[in-house]
Formats: structure tokens, sequence, C-alpha cells
């Protein structure tokens, strides 16, 4: 992979998995009966907004449990260390990836030490549990909720993500179902403008089809093995 300069690297809830935190669709993918994606969506804010804060207050608490794992430790090397151009682009909502070390990184489904205000669109770091109707410093506004992208909302930052892919040579995608577009999407997207696709996930997943190469294994295997070999 000599001639790679421009790398993008999609990560999901795959690469904190043994840090301890439950993916979306695997075994633990219900919390309190409910299905996870029934808890992320606008209406089921509007209609139970103390059931959906709660679900985040208690997702923010579990990341004061849990640490980087050495997929993350390894990507945040490769921060460091790679010379050209590099963004990571996270889907989970924890804050693995910043505290292991990255900073190329964006978070496009927002972030759980956030809060969002629904009336100026204000984000504020919000590191503590967020009582439903919590008032915006911006604006004022009663109207504090997770910073967080539900279902049928866009996902932040889409134009530079697009931009990213167009120009980048080599793609890679780590512990994603590609099950939830327009994530699952960026594989064909980086294929269209001629990118090299590598999957590095634990089994075949939805986009697997399209990737140029899947390597199948654990992340704490796969991704610090991945990271020597383009740096070397
Ligand atoms: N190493 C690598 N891959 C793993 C590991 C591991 N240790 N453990 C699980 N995986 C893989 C699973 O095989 C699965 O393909 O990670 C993937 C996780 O898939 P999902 O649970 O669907 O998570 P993700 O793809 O991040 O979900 C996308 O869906 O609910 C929404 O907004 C939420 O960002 C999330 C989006």
């Amino acid at each position: 992979m000599n001639d790679v300069r421009t790398i993008v690297i999609l990560t999901g809830a795959g690469i904190s998995a043994e840090s301890g935190l439950a993916t979306f669709r695997g075994p633990g993918g219900l919390w309190e009966g409910h299905r996870v994606e029934d808890v992320c969506t606008p209406e089921a804010l509007a209609r139970d907004p103390a059931l959906v804060h709660r679900f985040y207050d208690l997702r923010r608490a579990a990341l004061r449990e849990v640490a980087p794992n050495a997929a993350h430790l390894a990507l945040a090397r490769l921060d460091a260390d790679w010379a050209g151009e590099l963004l990571i682009v996270t889907q989970n909502v924890d804050d693995l990836h910043e505290r292991a070390g990255a900073s190329r990184l964006l978070h496009m489904h927002g972030e759980l030490t956030s809060a969002l205000c629904a009336g100026c669109e204000a984000r504020v770091r919000w590191p503590d549990p967020l009582p439903p109707g919590a008032a915006c410093a911006s604006c004022g506004a009663p109207a504090l909720r997770p910073d967080i992208v539900f279902f049928g909302e866009m996902p932040y930052e889409m134009e530079r993500i697009e931009r990213a892919l167009a120009g980048c040579d080599l793609f890679v995608s780590i512990g994603t179902s590609g099950a939830v577009y327009p994530a699952a999407g960026f594989v064909q997207l980086a294929n269209h403008y001629g990118a090299r696709t590598l999957e590095l996930n634990l089994e075949p997943s939805g986009g697997s089809g399209w990737f140029d190469e899947s390597r199948m294994g654990a992340a704490s295997v796969l991704v610090p093995a991945w990271v020597e070999e383009i740096l070397r």
C-alpha cells in the first residue's frame, strides 16, 4: 500500500465492544425490554422524554466504567504517526477514540458527553445526567436534549465526510454491521471515487460484498496489525 496517502476510517460499535460497551444488534442490544431503535427516535423523545433521557444518562455514566482498548489505541497511534491525510469518522457516541488520543476525528452520530438545544441548535459539553427540560445557556429555551442523531435525523458533517471519501485512496470500515445508512453506503461512495476498500469486522457484515478485502476477527487484534502494516 505504498501509494496510499489519504485514508478515511469508519468505526462502529464493534470497536468499543471489547471495552465493554454493548453493540446495537448483537446480544445485549435490548434495553429494559425496548429495542434500542425504539428509544433513539424523535418520536420517542416527544412521547416519553424521561425514558429517552434515562437511557442516555445510563450510557453516559457507563463511559466512566470503560477504557479504550487496543483498537482505539492503534488508531490514535495512526493519527499521530500518519503523515498523509486522515479522517476517522465514528458512528459511536462514546468518547473512547478521543480518550485514546485520536484527534482527526468526527462523531457523525453525536456524542454522549454533549447536549443539543432543540431550539437554537447550540451544542454544549454535558458530562453529567441531563434532566428533560434543562435550559439552554445560549437561548434560554428549556430545550436541551441528548446530542445524539436519532433515526430519521441527518448525521453531522455529511458534506465534509463525502468530500473526504471522494478524495481518499483507502477506506477502512471497522466494527460496523453496515445496517444503518448513510454510513452503510460509504463503501460504495469510496468505491465509486476509486479508493481501495478494506473491512475489519468480527463477522461478515451487510456491506462485506462491497469491499475489496474483508478481514474477520476481533478489532483488538485486527486493527493494531493493520496499523502496523500501513505505517511500515
Ligand atoms: N471486533 C470487531 N467487530 C466486532 C466486535 C469486535 N470485538 N464485536 C462486534 N463486532 C461487530 C459485529 O459483528 C457487528 O457487525 O461490530 C458490528 C456492530 O454492529 P451494530 O451493533 O449494528 O453497530 P453499528 O454498525 O455501529 O450501528 C450503526 O446504528 O443504532 C444505530 O446510531 C446507532 O451508530 C449506530 C448505528
